[in-house]
This record gives C-alpha cells, structure tokens and sequence, in this order.
C-alpha cells in the first residue's frame, strides 16, 4: 500500500526578514505576516489534499525561520539527525526542534559540536542514496557522518553560488530517475556527478530558479512549487506530472519556498520513487 506523506510545518506566526543571512534578505524589504499566513495556509491546505498529513511545530516569538522546518534534521524512519546552523541567527531554534522530535518518539543523532548541518534543507534522499550540499551552510565533514549513521551512501554535491546555499533551493528528485536542478548552483565536477547519475534532468532556467522552481514538494503525483514557474511546469507534464502552484512570495523573501517550509517525516518522497534503485539492483548502477 502506498505510504501516507507526513510532513512537519511550522505557522508563521512570527515569521519575518529581522535579519539577513543568505542573499535574498534585505530587511528593507519585509515580510506582510496576513500574506505569509494566507500562503502558508493555502500550502497547508494542498499538502492535505493531496492525501498528505501535516503535524505542527507551536511557533515561538523571536525565531521567523523557524517556519522553515526543512532544517531541522534529517528524518529516516524513526531517526533523526539534528541541524546545527551555522547562522548563529538560527541556533535558537535548534533546542525546540531537538523537543519536537524527543515528543515525538523519535531516536535523536547529534553530530559534534562545531560540525555544521542544516537538516533536509542540505540532504535529500533518492531512495537510499542520499544527496547532499555542502559549502554554504552544511560541512563536509557532517555528510560523511551522516553516512555512518544513517547507513546509507552520500553523494556530496559543492554548492557555489550564494543564492543557491541550500541543495533543496537548486535540486529536487522528483522520480527514480527525473530530478529538477538549477546546474549552475553546482560546481563542474558536482554537474558531471549528478549527469552521470541521473538519467533525465529538468534544466530550470535563471528566471524559474529565482522563483525557487527548484524548491518543490513532490506529493501524490503531483509537484508543488510557487507561482510562477511555467516552463518547469511544461517539462513536469510532458512526463506525466502534475504541476501544482501555490503563491509563496512571502517567504521567498527570506530566501525560502514551499520545500523549505516543509520536512518530510516520512519516506515517500523521494524514497518510493528511487533514483537508483533498480538500476543498482541490475547491477547496472551508473557511476560518475
Ligand atoms: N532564511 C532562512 C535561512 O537563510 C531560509 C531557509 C530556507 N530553507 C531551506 N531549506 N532552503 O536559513
């Protein structure tokens, strides 16, 4: 039977650019809080339509990225890997983060101080592949731990552009074998590692990736992006996908959109559908 999508999200309630930690702050240009909730709850709304169910984290005043759930770890079954934000802006939110999942029930796995990793924010599964951006926010060095203990295979991916500073503004696996990026966010040899290991890219062009395009929420068949994508839109229907948008601008001013706004609890996206899969199962798995 098909796996219930869960994902974590957080109401904006004190949501807004108080700060400027990646290119698209400028608190000049700050966020209208009736918008961002209208939005968030119109993201909310198509999640659960589309069969998804979406658990809360309560808000708390003086942390607006906490809506941001992407970076609080990385979820696997009942395991999660806790974030440690190298903004110092964002470290507060860490403890009520590590609370939610302790609640929870799930089995909590902090990396060593100092090593800096920003959740699912920085690290997507395909299927038990697990890819990963390093650089702007996440080390390295936690990528390779996050291998040992998640018991999976990392594909470090360097990310060298600052608008771009997280994997999920730039790349989104959408099926086992389709992702969506934004290639110049990757370095040369990062581009030949996902060409080599993915069969069918969806290029998204300058304009689309500064919508976010990139950022999507893969559920129920369909792909979930803010507005204003419709050349990526285009590609996902010449393969069958549903292209799904929802307004986001709010929240793009603070360098986010709807993947950001959400953390997969659950394996079903990206996982059911494995980019490698099968191919590895052949024994056919293709190497960079
Ligand atoms: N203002 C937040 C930051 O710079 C936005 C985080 C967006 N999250 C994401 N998963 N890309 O950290």
């Amino acid at each position: 039977m098909r796996q219930l999508s869960h994902f974590l999200m957080c109401p904006p309630d004190h949501y807004g650019v108080e700060y400027e930690i990646n290119p698209w702050m400028d608190r000049r240009r700050s966020a209208r809080s009736d918008l961002a909730l209208q939005q968030w709850l119109a993201l909310r709304h198509l999640l659960e339509e589309h069969g998804a169910k979406v658990s809360c984290l309560a808000p708390v005043a003086g942390l607006p990225d906490l809506v941001f759930t992407a970076n609080a770890g990385l979820v696997k079954r009942n395991m999660v890997v806790l974030a440690q934000f190298r903004p110092v802006e964002r470290r507060g939110e860490e403890e009520h983060f590590r609370r939610w999942f302790a609640e929870h029930g799930f089995r909590i796995h902090t990396l060593p101080r100092g090593t800096f990793f920003e959740g699912a924010g920085d690290a997507i599964f395909c299927g038990d592949v697990l890819f990963t951006g390093y650089r702007m926010r996440s080390d390295i060095v936690a990528h390779r731990l996050l291998g040992e203990l998640l018991k999976c295979r990392v594909i470090p991916l360097e990310l060298v552009d600052p608008r771009y500073y997280h994997l999920d503004t730039c790349f989104c696996p959408v099926s086992r074998d389709t992702a969506i990026w934004h290639s110049p966010a990757f370095d040369a040899y990062g581009q030949r590692v996902v060409e080599a290991m993915i069969k069918d890219l969806i290029p998204v062009d300058e304009g689309e990736a500064r919508r976010l395009a990139c950022n999507a929420i893969v559920v129920g068949g369909s792909v979930v992006t803010n507005c204003g994508c419709p050349n990526l839109g285009r590609e996902l229907r010449d393969r069958g996908w549903q292209h799904v948008e929802t307004p986001l601008d709010e929240f793009l001013k603070a360098g986010g959109s709807a993947r950001c706004l959400t953390l997969p609890l659950s394996e079903e996206q990206g996982a059911e559908r494995n980019v490698l899969g099968d191919a590895m199962s052949a024994g056919g798995c293709r190497q960079p």
